[in-house]
């Protein structure tokens, strides 16, 4: 910021304005253009529209350009322009200054260009121009001057001198020659009436000067001579001017015998023409007249006999109401006559009328404008003579009086020696072309038939004999015209083809495609029909075409996969095209294939349907795109598979208004994209690009999401990982703690052992036992061991108790530790006071442990004759209940349900276990027989207490074993435990 604001008030006021304004452009991002300061670009410093009551003096030194119009100055000191030496444009219109300094110039040595327009500039003197001599364009416009003696004589180098709007009450600026440079002079809308023969004798002396606008003065009288002393007056201004009729011929004799190129005199109110207004003219080489916006309604014949040389004519806005043989006679250089809007009809008189053969004179004439007329009608000879013409505008023009609106082959019938090339019928309410209408035309080369109300099928002889044709435009033609194959056969060398808003809705849906003669085709302009249908084939053959225009179509269906016979590829054969337009036309698909092979295009455009998720490498294959809209579609991630390719070397890209899904997965490669893009425009990306999901940015720009949030993912992620580790670790080092080394390798050897199948059945064949079991037990328990223990004996289990065993002369531990290692089962008679007999926990526990861990067999069997809770065995014997097999842990009483047995298929079994006949056959088998009266029902077994073999008795050895020991209860499944 180089100029800081001096508003008026105190500086508080200033700060106030200052932060508001900031603020206000920090919450709106279109509002930061409200200037706060001066802004230097490239030397030029625009200090225009700040209320500014001085000139700044803090902007850069070497500016070359300064300007501080429309503010409030009242003067400016010359000194503060000291530092601006170098300045050479200064602006200073639109200020209150009634006062021009001499030192101004002194300061500014090289000032070319001041513009004091809209000042109160009153008083100049010689002195306060003299040191301008530099300067080539002083604008004193709109000021209130009156010069005194010479003020203009040191502007030697003067080109431009503006002082209209001064109320001068003469167009003399001086006595002495002066203004030597100057080229062009604006006198107008000043309060003078006449020109008198001295007035421009100070300008005798600049032989450029070329241009003097007298517009708007009131002039009455002429002195013979006033022009003289231009002598390079080429072109003269006097628009407006309120000066009647009468006075023109006055004008043209006193600009006869000068150099007048160019004579403009629109809106005088002059009203007729006759063979002496323009008398005067004929000894100059006049070129150009301008004759607009006078109501001229008569022009007589002869009018413009005397402009021999006049190559433009314009009677723009005019009231003529007859053209006749004799109207343009003369003008036989004219190029060009504008008649816009010159024949009008109007409600009092009847339609002007064109005589046949008004245009003969006019052989030199090429271009014809008859925009906006109005006239009675086109007849054989209308244009007959216009034999250089090159372009006819009847644009908006009215001549077919007919109710029937048909072009006809007498229609253009005149202009067959025409060498016409552009026709202009742009609404002319034609409702028909008959076949041969413009086969007189055989040089026409722009055909312009929009805005009509054609209504036919095009069969093919409406462009018959156009041979050189190479554009039609026939848009906006409410949708009524229809095509047949046959349509454009005459026209094969036709590049451009507009039929917007023009055709039937189903003109296209035909076998053969109208569009195959045209193979030099490169624009095609299909929008705005509502077309739904087209087949495969409609573009076949048109293998040159650039420009394809589909907007505002029904083509959603086409292009979906579901459509029947699978989606239409019409843009197959066209591989040259640049820019395709399928704006609105519902599209909801883009077909992976439909823009394949399409590496030249360059401009494409689907804004406004509904895409959301575009194929992956649908845009593939576009190499050359440079401009991409996909404004207001369903869109809302934009994923690098989709638009990396496309995106590449674009130079505009518009996606504004769709519904981004602001997260990282859908847009954070587009955030970062569009940070990182300098080639690529991006218009209203900071308040068009607008979240709609998640939640926490909703409405909320896109270029507000912080990618950041998603490139902290990865450390997060490790950071997590790393973090739960150390935690496991941590735990399951604890857990090591806690649990001593013994009782990890205890179940790590239980583990392997039973993974690999060991048992202890394996076990026994290797070595020898001498007892089924070791019996633990308190004190207090011998009566029970004795009682249900014992028994058992007398079959095949061989237990070994303690006080019963001990071998005899070896001391008590010693019997223990040898007993312990004869036995194949330590079992414990668990109860209250087992866990309380010191002896017992100390001892016999830790050696039976010792000898479970060395033997790495789980072959520890609990027996509980009382509940014990499993904190108090894991205190005491340091066993828990987790620890063994549910079959090695026994209840007594025996609760069978904690057993899950099953019923064994004893037909299986019967020779290899030897068991009894009647056990196998009988489904009902009586113990009586060998071992016991009890009996049991195979099928039966989960109510047969003394059935229940438990599946952890699986070797046939144990259940022929087993069988001879369920007489007592519960002791199968003791036997069960035994071998587990
Ligand atoms: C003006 O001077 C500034 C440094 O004071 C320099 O950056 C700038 O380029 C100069 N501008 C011109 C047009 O010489
Ligand atoms: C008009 O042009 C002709 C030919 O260029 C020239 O001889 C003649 O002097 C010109 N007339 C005027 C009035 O300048
Ligand atoms: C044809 O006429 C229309 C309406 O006056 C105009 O806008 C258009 O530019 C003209 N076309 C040509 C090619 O001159």
């Amino acid at each position: 910021m180089f100029g800081t604001v001096r508003a008026p008030g105190p500086r508080l006021l200033t700060w106030i304005v200052l932060a508001w304004s900031f603020a206000a452009g920090a919450r709106h991002p279109a509002a930061s253009r409200t200037k706060a300061a001066c802004s230097v670009e490239g030397g030029r410093a625009d200090c225009s529209h700040l209320s500014l009551t001085r000139v700044p003096d803090d902007l850069p030194e070497n500016i070359t350009s300064l300007d501080v119009s429309h503010n409030k100055l009242v003067q400016i000191l010359p000194d503060l322009f000291k530092r601006y030496k170098g300045l050479v444009r200064l602006d200073v219109s639109y200020n209150s200054m009634a006062k021009l300094d001499g030192g101004l110039c002194r300061n500014l040595p090289l000032l070319q260009t001041l513009n004091w327009a809209h000042n109160e500039l009153f008083s100049l003197k010689k002195e306060d121009l003299e040191y301008c001599t530099k300067l080539t364009w002083l604008s004193m416009a709109s000021n209130r001057l009156q010069p005194k003696g010479e003020p203009f004589t040191a502007l030697q180098n003067l080109k431009f001198l503006d002082v209209s709007m001064n109320k001068l009450t003469t167009a003399k600026l001086g006595s002495q020659p002066q203004l030597p440079s100057l080229v062009n002079l604006n006198l107008g809308h000043n309060d003078f009436t006449s020109l008198n023969a001295s007035d421009f004798s100070c300008l005798q002396d600049s032989p450029f000067l070329q241009v003097v606008n007298l517009s708007a003065v009131a002039l009455k009288t002429l002195e013979p001579g006033c022009f003289k002393p231009i002598s390079g007056l080429r072109t003269l201004i006097l628009d407006g001017s309120r000066i009647g009729s009468g006075f023109i011929p006055k004008l043209c004799s006193e600009l006869s015998g000068t150099a007048i190129d160019a004579l403009s005199l629109k809106k005088i109110n002059l009203i007729t023409l006759n063979d002496k207004t323009f008398t005067g003219l004929q000894n100059t080489n006049l070129t150009v007249l301008d004759l607009s916006g006078n109501g001229i309604s008569t022009v007589e014949d002869g009018s413009f006999q005397w402009l021999s040389t006049l190559q433009t004519l314009i009677l723009t806005d005019n009231n003529i109401k007859h053209l006749t043989k004799g109207t343009f006679q003369g003008l036989k250089m004219l190029k060009k006559l504008q008649l816009t809007k010159a024949l009008v009809n109007s409600h009092k008189s009847s339609l002007p009328l064109i005589d046949n053969f008004s245009f003969q004179p006019l052989s030199s004439l090429e271009s014809l404008i008859l925009q906006k007329c109005a006239f009675s009608e086109i007849t054989e000879n209308t244009f007959s003579g216009l034999t250089s013409l090159t372009e006819l505008d009847l644009s908006w023009s009215s001549y077919l009086q007919a109710s029937q609106k048909h072009l006809t082959s007498d229609t253009f019938v005149s202009l067959a020696d025409a060498p016409l090339r552009k026709l202009n019928l742009t609404g002319n309410a034609l409702t028909q072309i008959d076949p041969g209408s413009f086969s007189a035309l055989r040089n026409l080369s722009i055909l312009l038939l929009d805005h009509n109300f054609i209504k036919q099928a095009l069969a093919g002889g409406e462009f018959e004999g156009l041979d050189q044709i190479q554009e039609i435009h026939m848009t906006n033609n409410f949708q009524s015209v229809d095509l047949t194959a046959s349509s454009f056969v005459n026209v094969p060398s036709l590049r451009v083809l507009t039929l917007g808003k023009s055709l039937k809705a189903e003109a296209l849906n035909q076998d053969a495609s109208p569009f195959r003669p045209l193979t030099n085709l490169t624009v095609l302009d299909l929008s705005n029909n509502n077309i739904a249908n087209f087949r495969q084939n409609m573009l076949e053959g048109l293998v040159n075409l650039k420009v394809l225009k589909l907007q505002h179509n029904n083509l959603a269906r086409l292009w979906k996969s579901a459509n029947l016979g699978g989606p239409v590829l019409f843009l197959k054969d066209t591989r040259q095209l640049v820019t395709l337009s399928m704006d609105y036309n519902g599209l909801d698909e883009i077909p992976l294939e439909a823009l394949r092979g399409l590496s030249m295009l360059r401009e494409l455009s689907f804004s406004n349907n509904n895409l959301d998720n575009l194929q992956y490498s649908v845009f593939n294959d576009l190499k050359s795109l440079r401009v991409l809209l996909l404004e207001k579609n369903l869109i809302t991630s934009v994923r690098p598979e989709v638009f990396s390719s496309p995106l590449r070397n674009l130079s505009v890209l518009v996606m504004a208004r769709n519904p981004f899904d602001c997260t990282c997965e859908s847009i954070l490669w587009f955030v970062t994209w569009l940070n990182n893009t300098n080639a690529t425009n991006v218009p209203g990306l900071r308040d068009q690009y607008i979240c709609n999901t998640p939640l926490a940015y909703f409405k909320r720009p896109i270029m507000e999401f912080d990618p950041l949030s998603c490139k902290d993912m990865t450390p997060f992620q490790a950071l997590y990982i790393l973090s739960s580790t150390a935690v496991l670790m941590l735990i399951t080092g604890a857990l090591l703690a806690r649990f001593h080394g013994w009782r990890i390798q205890f179940y790590w050897n239980i583990l392997i052992n039973r993974t690999l199948g060991f048992s202890d059945a394996k076990v026994e064949e290797d070595r020898d036992f001498e007892y089924d079991a070791y019996i633990i037990h308190a004190e207090e328990d011998a009566k029970w061991v004795e009682r249900r223990m014992v028994p058992l004996e007398k079959q095949t289990c061989q237990f070994c108790l303690e006080d019963r065993d001990s071998v005899p002369g070896l001391s008590q531990l010693e019997s223990i530790v040898n007993n312990m290692r004869k036995s194949r089962k330590i079992l414990f008679v668990v109860t209250e006071s087992l866990l309380s007999d010191p002896w017992c926990r100390q001892f016999t526990v830790h050696q039976a442990l010792h000898q479970v861990i060395e033997a790495s067999r789980d072959s520890v069997v609990l027996v509980f004759l009382q509940d014990v809770h499993d904190y108090k065995l894991s205190r005491t014997l340091f066993l828990r209940r987790g620890m063994l097999r549910s079959s090695c842990i026994l209840e007594w009483p025996p609760q069978k349900e904690r057993h899950p047995c099953r019923c064994f298929d004893l037909h299986h079994l019967q020779d290899a276990e030897r068991l009894p006949a009647q056990m196998v056959h009988d489904e009902t088998y009586s113990r009586g027989g060998r071992h016991a009266p009890l009996h049991w029902r195979c099928t039966d077994v989960q109510t047969q207490r003394g059935r229940v073999l438990s599946s952890n008795c699986g070797l046939h050895y144990q259940l022929q074993r087993c069988a001879v020991v369920q007489t007592l209860g519960w002791n199968d499944s003791l036997c069960c435990s035994l071998s587990c």
